[in-house]
């Protein structure tokens, strides 16, 4: 039974991925932030240890033993860069070439400065390990499906560029699947679902499902900036502005052949994924 390495295990994506991983068999050791009142994915194969991702404080005792990594920063992090570097050079001190980077869609869009670094850290671990897995999933449909849930998906860009958003369980089956089988080492993989719908397409497949209104709002972004975004690092603000210019141009596209093929059926859909949360 291989023993994998979950970083960011409390997290929206490092609790899928442990889930998923259960599900195949595998013990996860969930590597948390100390002081973080988040908590992992619980279960008797489930062993929790401490990391500290900007210091480095717990890596080699988070490494020591596992047969793979699934490697994952916090969103928008400025360190991500080098965040991916000390958990890689820690996986090739421990021997360890079962290592899988979590991306994300288009990691070189020169528009969005958090896709830059997630495309440096993509070299970056495969500097260190030659053999390491990237997935580059495009937005989550589960980052609407609470506004959808309560009637209402505001977002600070326009209501009907395309996305091909996926599902996060969807993701988390194909990390499992790279970290626990042999025959996928040194492969890059864009994570797309297999639909292009806008916001307002979102909306309109929720009104039916839900059978109830779910209306669509553009707030203007400076709005945005001034309102829920008014608390966070300026860094942090900065990405975000430039993520949502970039999806008010041209929304977030990818190709969902390579999700079907390593899923062997179709990527879930968000008419799916709203079934299943209602
Ligand atoms: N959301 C999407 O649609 C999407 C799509 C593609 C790619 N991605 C990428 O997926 C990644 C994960 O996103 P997510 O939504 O799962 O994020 P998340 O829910 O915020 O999880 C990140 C985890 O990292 C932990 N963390 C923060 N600082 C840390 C530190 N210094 N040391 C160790 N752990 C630390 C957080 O702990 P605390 O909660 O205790 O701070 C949290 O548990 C991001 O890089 C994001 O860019 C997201």
């Amino acid at each position: 039974m291989s023993e994998v390495l979950v970083i960011g295990a409390a997290g929206k994506t490092g609790r899928a991925v442990t889930r998923a991983l259960l599900a195949r068999g595998a013990v996860v050791r969930a590597a948390v932030r100390p002081g973080s009142t988040s908590t992992p994915y619980a279960g008797p194969s489930v062993h929790v240890v401490p990391l500290d991702l900007v210091s480095g404080t717990g890596l080699p005792v988070a490494v020591a033993g596992v047969d793979a990594v699934y490697h994952l920063a916090p969103n928008v992090h400025p360190d991500e860069v080098g965040m991916a570097r000390r958990v890689a050079e820690a996986a090739a001190a421990e021997g360890i070439s079962h290592f899988a980077f979590h991306s994300v869609l288009h990691p070189d869009d020169s528009s969005m400065p958090h896709h830059v670094r997630k495309g440096e850290a993509e070299r970056t671990v495969r500097d260190v390990v030659p053999s390491a897995v990237v997935l580059r999933p495009a937005a989550y449909h589960q980052n609407l499906v609470d506004a959808a849930l309560a009637g209402r998906i505001a977002v600070p860009y326009s209501l009907d560029t395309p996305f091909t958003n996926v599902d996060l369980d969807d993701v988390a089956e194909v990390a499992a699947l790279v970290l626990t089988e042999e025959g996928h080492e040194g492969s890059t993989h864009d994570l797309a679902g297999s639909e292009s719908l806008s916001v307002r397409d979102l909306a309109a497949v929720a009104t039916e499902v839900l059978e109830r209104p779910v209306e669509t709002v553009a707030v203007p972004l400076q709005e945005w900036l001034d309102g829920a975004a008014a608390s966070l690092p300026e860094q942090a603000r900065d990405d975000l502005a430039a993520m949502f210019r970039s999806y008010d141009r041209e929304g977030l596209v990818g190709d969902p052949s390579d999700l079907r093929a390593l899923l062997g059926r179709e990527p879930r859909t968000w008419r799916d994924v709203l079934v299943r949360a209602a």
